[in-house]
């Protein structure tokens, strides 16, 4: 059974991690031209939000 993370970096996306491996950058600002994925545009925009860390139990 594969091990999920959701992190949400300090200021930045929301990481899902799939077993330690990081397989998709989701927005969480609002701000990306490529919705859902993050494009960096937190960065610009000046995205304050803190770091969190969700794990999916099976
Ligand atoms: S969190 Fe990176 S563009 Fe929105």
């Amino acid at each position: 059974m594969s091990h999920v993370e959701i992190q949400s970096n300090e200021n930045g996306p929301n990481l899902v991690l799939v077993d330690g491996k990081v397989v998709t950058a989701l927005c969480r600002c609002g701000q990306s031209q490529h919705k859902p994925n993050c494009d960096g545009s937190h960065r610009t925009a000046g995205f304050k939000a803190p770091a969190a860390k969700v794990e999916i139990l099976p």
